[in-house]
């Protein structure tokens, strides 16, 4: 079975949580794109050419345990902007999203560029400030040196540069399923996006 569930959305409003429980309930594979992203930012922060670094990108690289931080989600948010970069990146991502047995793919540009045939295409959203303080509490926890105000500016400027980039612009696609999260609970978000795919793989 070819079924795909694209999951698009800014940083921070729940799309990595939703698209692994939706995965797990409906035993679809998942692959979070933002990490393909995060882990070529990585290489250049490490001195790399951005495109030779996607063009050579490896498993392990997405293994890294140092992608979760604020400084490399910028460098992706910056590699993410250069056309010739995102373009070495799309076959892996294209032939994900039609594998056999189901996927769900989360990112800024699934629903509308990389699977716009996708089956079921959500953007999950949230207000900047339940997004700011959901980060700013997840990088804390880490055990991060961030605050409040960093973190919500960080994101603010990660959203303007992903939603004002000439290539694939993050943006819902037009039959997209939009799911504000700013008031629901994890559970209640992953609720409405899990019914959202059994509407249409009944
Ligand atoms: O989802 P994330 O926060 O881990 O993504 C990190 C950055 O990667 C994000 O700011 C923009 C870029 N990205 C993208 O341009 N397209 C995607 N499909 C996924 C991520």
């Amino acid at each position: 079975m070819i079924f795909t569930v694209a999951i698009d959305g800014p940083a921070a409003a729940g799309k990595g949580t939703i698209s692994k429980e939706v995965a797990a309930h409906f035993g679809f594979a998942h692959l979070d794109t933002g990490l393909i992203y995060r882990a070529t930012g990585a290489r250049v922060l490490a001195g790399e050419d951005p495109l030779a670094a996607a063009q050579d990108l490896r498993p392990e690289d997405l293994q890294r345990d140092d992608l979760r931080t604020g400084e490399v989600a910028q460098a992706a948010s910056k590699v993410a902007v250069m056309a010739d970069v995102r373009a070495a990146l799309v076959a892996f991502q294209k032939s994900f999203a039609r594998r056999e047995g189901g996927a769900v793919l989360d990112g800024r540009d699934i629903g509308t560029v990389i699977c716009p045939e996708a089956e079921v295409k959500l953007f999950v959203t949230a207000s900047d400030e339940v997004r700011g303080e959901r980060r700013y509490q997840e990088l804390f926890g880490k055990g991060q040196d961030v605050t409040r105000e960093g973190v919500l500016s960080d994101l603010r400027l990660r959203d303007k540069r992903d939603s004002e980039r000439e290539a694939a612009p993050m943006k819902a696609a037009n039959d997209a399923v939009v799911i504000d999260t700013s008031e629901m609970t994890i559970t209640e978000a992953v609720e409405a996006a899990v019914a959202a795919v059994g509407t249409v793989l009944r």
